[in-house]
């Protein structure tokens, strides 16, 4: 675990995956006594463009806004100089090395993650790109090459969190998707591949994780995050 001083209601972000802008602010307000960070992606942004991240901003939360970014780097640049100064906490972008240095020159006041490997992504998907690296390999790779180009940190599998934390130090911070309670390994059962518990994400080197379905789909969302934050504090002794 590393030590940037996160509170709890802060290592949960809920990813607000619903088609519409009324579905996110219920689901807001059914979640927001037990964490106050939230991730706005490509569907409810297609849906609401910047009204639900500015409501959400209002309340007094944080928006993670995952929109992946992935075009030729000026475009890249011009999308993130949309994004900036109005307070959002953290935005996303493809890490290829000319993205992403387009991306840091318009940051603003922006945290920008990089995407390392796609946590739906599995070892086969990568051979039947052509691709002979392990994930592993590869998300270590397109992470130091972030560091290196001033990035913030990365999204990645905490699966891979582990080795990221040891390799790179603390500074590089972790944002982990694919988070399944009581589940260490894949059961198969949705398209995440490379799934881990919320505790041992964040026991193992991760700063945040990014949780949607398991709370969004929850017939009580909020007794999930608190569960989940028990399973954080019991893993890493906090
Ligand atoms: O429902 P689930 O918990 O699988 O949602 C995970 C969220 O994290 C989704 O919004 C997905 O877009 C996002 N994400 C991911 N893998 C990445 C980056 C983001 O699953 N590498």
């Amino acid at each position: 675990m590393t030590n940037k001083n996160i509170e709890m209601q802060d290592r949960i972000i809920v990813a607000l995956d619903v088609d519409n802008p009324e579905l996110a602010k219920e689901m807001v307000k059914r979640c927001e006594s037990g964490t106050r960070y939230f991730k706005v992606g490509l569907q409810l942004f297609m849906a609401s463009y910047f009204e639900v991240v500015d409501w959400i901003l209002d309340r007094g939360h944080k928006v993670m806004l995952d929109l992946k970014f992935f075009d030729i780097p000026e475009t890249v640049k011009l999308a993130v100089e949309q994004v900036n100064n109005r307070g959002v906490s953290l935005a996303t972008i493809h890490g290829n090395d000319a993205i992403i240095k387009a991306a840091m020159e318009a940051r603003g006041d922006l945290q920008l993650l990089a995407v390392t490997v796609l946590t739906s992504f599995g070892e086969e998907d990568l051979l039947a790109m052509g691709m002979t690296q392990s994930v592993e390999d590869l998300v270590l790779f397109r992470a130091r090459r972030a560091l290196e180009l001033g990035c913030d940190g990365v999204v990645s599998s905490g699966l891979e969190a582990e080795r990221l934390r040891k390799d790179l130090g603390g500074k590089l911070l972790i944002v982990t998707p694919g988070i399944r309670p009581g589940a260490n390994v894949c059961d198969g059962s949705d398209d995440q591949k490379r799934i881990i518990t919320a505790g041992r994400a964040i026991a193992t080197g991760a700063d945040h994780v990014v949780v949607g379905r398991p709370i969004t789909k929850a017939a009580e969302p909020l007794v999930v995050i608190e569960e989940m934050q028990q399973d954080i504090e019991n893993s890493t002794g906090t």
